[in-house]
Parts: C-alpha cells; sequence; structure tokens
C-alpha cells in the first residue's frame, strides 16, 4: 500500500506533490519522490529514503521552475529495501520515462527477464521498475510515429505505449507515468488498486486517494478496475484497457482531508478491519505456484534441506503477532511439525531448548517490538535460525533473521493490530502448506486444496461484513457491561483471547479469553446474570462440547452471543448469532476474528473511547 500523486496545470507542481505526498503518508512512509517534467525533454528528479519532509528540505534546497506536470509517490516497501534507489518515481534507461506505482507485480521476474536479455539496465530491486522499462520498450517500438510526429501527435503513441505495457502486467497496480517528450499528458491505470482523478480548474490530479487533492477540488471521478485516465490540463478522459472511451459521471465529495485519509471511515481501525480481505489477497498475491498451491521458494529462500531438517519449531511474539503464533501451533501441529509457541518477553532469559535442529519464528507486524528482537537473537545464539514474519521492510527484525516471509498489509495506523493480524495468518497458512509438502506430510493435491479455499478466504470475509449492522448494534446493547467473556476451543481458543484483548484495548474494560474447556475449572465462577459470553462455535470436531459449554455459560444467567456458520448455527442455542461463511475449520479462525474485531470496535465507539489512539499503549514497543 503505497501513495502516488499526479498533478498537471499551472500551479508549483512540486509544491503540489510534496504536499499531496504529505497527506497520502498514512499508506507508505519509508522513502518518497517526485519527477516533475521542466519543458520538453527535462525531468527533474528527487527521491529521498525516509518521510516526505525530507524530500520537501531537498526540494527546497534545489527548486524547480516553470514545471507544469510530475507525478509523485510515497512507498511502503515490498519489494527491495527502503532506499534512495528503491524510492519511486523510478526511470527508463533513457531517463525520459517515469512510472510511479502502487501494488505488486506477480509476474516481475519473468518480464525482468526479457528485458534484461533486451539490454535494459536496472537501477533497483523493485517489481515497479519493469513498468517503466516495458514501457521504454513499448515506446521504441511505436517509433516510427515518433520520428515524424509533433508533440500533440506523440500523445497518442505514449498512450498506446501504456496500454500495451500494462497488457503484459500480472497482479495488482495502479499506476501513473509521465513522459518528458510528451509534457502535456499523464496516463494513469488502475487494476485492483486504488485510484481517483481530481477535477480542477485548468488544472487535474490523480491520486491514491482524495485526501491528495482535496484541498484544490472535490469534483472526482473514482476509477473501475481496467481504466486508464489520460490527465491533462484541459481535462480528464477515460479509457478502457483496450483503448476505447468511457463516459464516466464525476461525483462531488463532501470528505475532509482528515475523512479522506480515513477513506470515509470515522476511524483507522475500522478502516483497517474493512482492508482485510485486500490484506489476505496481497499476501497471496504471485506466491503460489499455480498448480500445487505452494508457496513459491523464491518468496522465502528458505532451502529445502533445512525444511526437511528441523526437528520442531519455536515461535515467539507479543500481543496480537502472539496469538497469530497460537494460531501456527494448531496448523503446524496438524501438519505433524512439534510447535513451540511463546510469549517473547517469557522466552528471553529462559533456559534454552533452542538449538540447531529448531526453527524459530519470529511475528512482529513492526519488526521492532524490543521483546521479539530479544528473544530471536538469544535463539540465535542458542544456533537456532530465525524466520520472520513481518509487516516491515527494513525493520531490525528484517536485517537480523536468517530468513523472511513479508505479510503485504501496507502500513496500520490503528494502535489495535487487526489486518496485520490477517496477514500473520494467511502467512502462517501459506508457511504450514510449504513445510508440509516439503517435509512429505501433506500431498501436493492435498496442498492445493487449502491453496484454493485460502484464496476464496477475502472474498466470504466481504460477504461478512454484510453482519456489520447487528454486530454494531450488539455491541451497543452490551457497552455498559464491565466484563466480557470470550471463549472457544482448539484453533479457535487464540481468537477468544485475540476478541479479549481487542476490547481490553480499546475499551478498557476487562475482557478475559478463555479456552472453552477449561471454564468449568474455575473461571465460570465469573459468570453471573447478563455477562456478555461471546463464543466462537463454528462447524469443529468439538462442535458439541462446544454447545455444552454455551448451555453452562447460559445456565448461570450468561447473555452467550455465539459465532456460527450455517451449519453449527443448528446445534447452539443462544440469545444472538453472527453468522459467519463457512469455511475449513483449519482457515476459520481467519474469518472468526472478524466479528470479535467488529464487536470490540462498536463497543469502544458506544463508550467513546479514542478507537485509534486508546490510552496507555503505543504501536510499537521498542522497549522491553
Ligand atoms: C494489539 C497490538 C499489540 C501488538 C504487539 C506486537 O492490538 O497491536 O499487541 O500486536 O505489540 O507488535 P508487533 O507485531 O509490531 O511486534
Amino acid at each position: 500500500m503505497c501513495g502516488i500523486i499526479g498533478y498537471i496545470g499551472d500551479k508549483k507542481t512540486s509544491d503540489i506533490l510534496i504536499d499531496g505526498l504529505k497527506r497520502l503518508e498514512y499508506r507508505g512512509y519509508d522513502s518518497c519522490g517526485i519527477a516533475v517534467i521542466n519543458g520538453v525533454g527535462g525531468l527533474y528528479l528527487k527521491r529521498v529514503s525516509g518521510r516526505v519532509d525530507a524530500l520537501d528540505a531537498l526540494a527546497a534546497s534545489d527548486p524547480v521552475k516553470g514545471a507544469r506536470a510530475g507525478i509523485g509517490h510515497t512507498r511502503w516497501a515490498t519489494h527491495g529495501a527502503p532506499s534512495e534507489d528503491n524510492a519511486h518515481p523510478h526511470t527508463d534507461c533513457s531517463g525520459s520515462v517515469v512510472v510511479v506505482h502502487n501494488g505488486i507485480i506477480e509476474n516481475y521476474l519473468e518480464l525482468k527477464e526479457i528485458l534484461l536479455k533486451a539490454g535494459h539496465k536496472f537501477k533497483s530491486e523493485t517489481d515497479t521498475e519493469v513498468i517503466v522499462h516495458l514501457l521504454e520498450e513499448k515506446l521504441k517500438n511505436l517509433d516510427v510515429a515518433e520520428k515524424n510526429a509533433r508533440q500533440a501527435m506523440l500523445e497518442p503513441v505514449f498512450f498506446e505505449a501504456v496500454r500495451r505495457t500494462i497488457a503484459d502486467l500480472k497482479g495488482a497496480f495502479a499506476l501513473a507515468a509521465a513522459w518528458a517528450k510528451c509534457p502535456a499528458i499523464l496516463l494513469a491505470a488502475r487494476q485492483h488498486s486504488p485510484l481517483v482523478a481530481g477535477l480542477g480548474e485548468g488544472e487535474n490530479f490523480i491520486a491514491s486517494d482524495v485526501s491528495a487533492f482535496l484541498k484544490h477540488t472535490k469534483r472526482v471521478v473514482f476509477l473501475n478496475d481496467g481504466e486508464i485516465a489520460a490527465v491533462k490540463k484541459e481535462g480528464v478522459t477515460f479509457f478502457d484497457f483496450k483503448g476505447r472511451k468511457l463516459e464516466r459521471e464525476s461525483i462531488v465529495i463532501q470528505w475532509d482531508s482528515t475523512m479522506a485519509e480515513k477513506g470515509g471511515y470515522k476511524h483507522f481501525m475500522l478502516k483497517e478491519i474493512h482492508e482485510q480481505p485486500e490484506a489476505v489477497e496481497d499476501t497471496l498475491r504471485g506466491r503460489l505456484l499455480p498448480i500445487s498451491g505452494e508457496l513459491l521458494e523464491r518468496e522465502i529462500n528458505l532451502p529445502l534441506e533445512l525444511i526437511k531438517k528441523f526437528k520442531r519449531l519455536q515461535v515467539i511474539a507479543c500481543g496480537t503477532a502472539y496469538h497469530a503464533g497460537l494460531v501456527a501451533r494448531y496448523v503446524f501441529e496438524n501438519f505433524g511439525m512439534p510447535t513451540e509457541v511463546d510469549f517473547a518477553s517469557e522466552f528471553s532469559d529462559r533456559a534454552k531448548i533452542t538449538d540447531k535442529d529448531t526453527l524459530v519464528i519470529a511475528i512482529s507486524q513492526s519488526g521492532e517490538t524490543a521483546d521479539t528482537l530479544h528473544a530471536s537473537r538469544e535463539a540465535k545464539v542458542s544456533g537456532a535460525k530465525v524466520l520472520a514474519i513481518t509487516n516491515t521492510v527494513g525493520s531490525t527484525l528484517t536485517r537480523e533473521a536468517d530468513f523472511v516471509l513479508y505479510t503485504h498489509c501496507g502500513p496500520e495506523i490503528g494502535v489495535a493490530s487487526t489486518k496485520a493480524f490477517m496477514g500473520q495468518l494467511a502467512a502462517v497458512y501459506l508457511l504450514g502448506v510449504h513445510f508440509a509438502t516439503a517435509r512429505k506430510k501433506l500431498a501436493l493435491a492435498e496442498a492445493r486444496t487449502y491453496a484454493e479455499e485460502l484464496l476464496k478466504l477475502p472474498r466470504l470475509a466481504e460477504e461478512l461484513f454484510l453482519s456489520e449492522k447487528s454486530i454494531a448494534a450488539m455491541a451497543g446493547a452490551c457497552a455498559g457491561s464491565e466484563h466480557f467473556l470470550f471463549i472457544a476451543r482448539h484453533i479457535n481458543f487464540p481468537i477468544a483471547l485475540e476478541g479479549a484483548l481487542k476490547i481490553k484495548e480499546i475499551s478498557y474494560v476487562h475482557a478475559e479469553g478463555y479456552a472453552a474447556g477449561e471454564m468449568k475449572h474455575g473461571p465460570i465462577a465469573i459468570i453471573d446474570k447478563g455477562m456478555p459470553v461471546l463464543a466462537v462455535a463454528t462447524t469443529s470436531k468439538a462442535i458439541s462440547l462446544m454447545a455444552g459449554n454455551i448451555e453452562e455459560a447460559k445456565a448461570r444467567g450468561a447473555r452467550v452471543i455465539a459465532i456460527v456458520d450455517e451449519d453449527s448455527r443448528k446445534l447452539i442455542k443462544a440469545a444472538d448469532y453472527i453468522q459467519v461463511p463457512k469455511t475449513m475449520e483449519l482457515l476459520s479462525p481467519m474469518l472468526n476474528v472478524i466479528p470479535l474485531q467488529l464487536f470490540a470496535y462498536y463497543v469502544a465507539l458506544a463508550k467513546k473511547c479514542d478507537i485509534d489512539k486508546p490510552r496507555n499503549l503505543a504501536k510499537s514497543v521498542t522497549v522491553r
């Protein structure tokens, strides 16, 4: 998830781009850059590793005058570490074509190989750079027209080159391209990543979202997948990927810029809950072998020999990431791999039983959590190899771990983790299936079945949001309670823990997550009349035991809200139900957690809590 902006008009382009990038920083902030076209043939390019303020200072020290068009980008790394070389915009070999991109190009390695053979020189490790070289290649092939052309005639050439370029791309992209020889037009295209055109008076914009240009215009057209925008000073024209002109109506946005950053949601947390289908899609995108559904080896670079030989897995993590680790234990054990899970803070300073036969998996959204870093350093000293699952390219954990598997969730702004957890779960399933097939615990046909089910989850998660209103109503009705209990069994037990953690963090009430089977060994004593008990009771091997636990809670006066699927609903008697779409039991945590996140959100909303910045908490805990 990166932020892109393009501008064409009479104002000082670099200022407009930099101001827009500041507003897009919530989409990514590890590096940034702008390219402005300075008269025919002139290209002014400034990029920095770091935040937009640094870019602003750099541009101020070397200002550019007279430019009327340009593009800019703020990056959240997916391919290649955060660095100036990997920062966008990227240029072709001639230095006259520039591209910014948000998304993931699945076939970039194949394209890169072809382009390298054709003599292109690459300067970055990004997937994006293939786009600009491909565009250069397409422009070369359209050379005849270019030689004969006057300025205005170059525009159709540029358009056709962009159109042919995107026809070769697989994956997700929102991109904007500029060509110094053709300064009166910017071209932008969308496929699975957001893009919106801003229509001004004698100036026009293209951006990842409206916050980038809202102070200049509120009249916009949201591009659909498969559309191209030709942005000129006089107006914006829309086309499909076949080059056919489209009629698009503009709308007037009523949001202010803070609302726009949140995509119209009241809080980043709610926006991020809704971004989870995309987080799963992006974490899986381009990483599975088409035939068997296995994880591509290049995504992790963990030698097969090592996968075959480790004797046990040890997961270390904190907070929500620890809950992903608990799910991981069920997944790995399901495939016959002995697995321990520890809070990183508890693993540290304890006598170690990890050794060279252990693969340690450190899970951390930020890659900067002090406890997780400390524990993974200790694990390395004990002789173990460390594999990091993280969302943050270039973080300390990625530099220190032996191997890394990235989640591709984009920056998470809300302090309470939601979409990062979802990405961690997706990564855990990818690893589980990959290890199990490598260790011959899973036949390729079975691996494929898991992959197919995983790929369905984003759509099923979307379906789940149809229940959001009724979840909000249930949460509102319970918001006065001071105690909440979350119960579940087996692979959903970590989801009960996560549901309780979410509500504690943002509503400041007492909530406990418990293994349902443990209830009668003590905790059932706390249940009294009207206490909300959220019971995860989707179809599983333990569903009849779970039904019994729900009866026990009801008998003590609990108000049970059961998370069920179509089949388990018939077996459960509860005061309220939240029905989730059905998936395999092993994958069910990825759907079951969503209603609990929403429930926690709406309880906090009813209590008027500061949801994105809960008291006493920090997004990244960098002290032990
Ligand atoms: C809870 C939450 C925290 C983090 C924990 C680990 O909503 O956000 O519990 O999960 O601090 O953070 P990372 O994953 O960055 O190591």
